[in-house]
């Protein structure tokens, strides 16, 4: 069976909402990661930062190989909950008054939340069904290396909540 141009469409706002997302991720863990002291927290908060804005690139240019315009499209809807959660983590920064240790639990349910959800179950299945005539496994493959770096991602998270690298305070 070939594919519908509706599928196509659909996967078009996927992606497109996925890059959306991945460069508020990797706007958040800059921010965050500048306004932090303690440099065993800020360093892999950035790299974290550089890494999401890697996956943004790619969505990015698996958006452009598309070549399906979507507009209007509200992608704070249809991430959901990780969109929320950062935008008000978000705010409670810019305001001043923030718990690190509060920002890392909710930062923890992000990146588990949105490697699982987002990637593994929609963005990957999706993927797989309408691309990989063109792409064979390769694209498949690209996206693995993803997901993995996602669920590091969480442990680094998990790490940091643990105190990371610093022992002294
Ligand atoms: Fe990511
Ligand atoms: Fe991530």
């Amino acid at each position: 069976m070939g594919v519908s141009s509706d599928e196509l469409k659909s996967l078009a706002i996927v992606v497109k909402c996925v890059q959306e997302f991945e460069e508020l991720t990797s706007n958040f863990y800059d921010m965050l990661s500048s306004k932090l002291d303690d440099r065993s927290k800020s360093l892999p908060l950035k790299w974290i930062s550089v890494e999401s804005d890697s996956h943004a690139v790619l969505m990015r240019s698996i958006y452009e190989l598309l070549g399906i315009e979507t507009s209007g499209v509200d992608c704070s809807k249809l991430v959901g909950t990780p969109w929320h959660v950062l935008e008000e983590l978000m705010k409670s920064i810019e305001s001043g008054g923030f718990d690190i240790s509060d920002i890392l639990s909710k930062l923890e349910f992000v990146e588990g939340f949105f490697g699982e959800e987002t990637y593994n179950k929609l963005l990957i299945a999706m993927l797989r069904r309408l691309m990989v005539k063109e792409f064979g496994d390769v694209l498949d493959e690209i996206l693995s290396e993803v997901v993995d770096e996602e669920k590091y991602h969480e442990s680094i998270i998990k790490l940091l909540k643990r105190g990371g690298g610093s022992t002294t305070n």
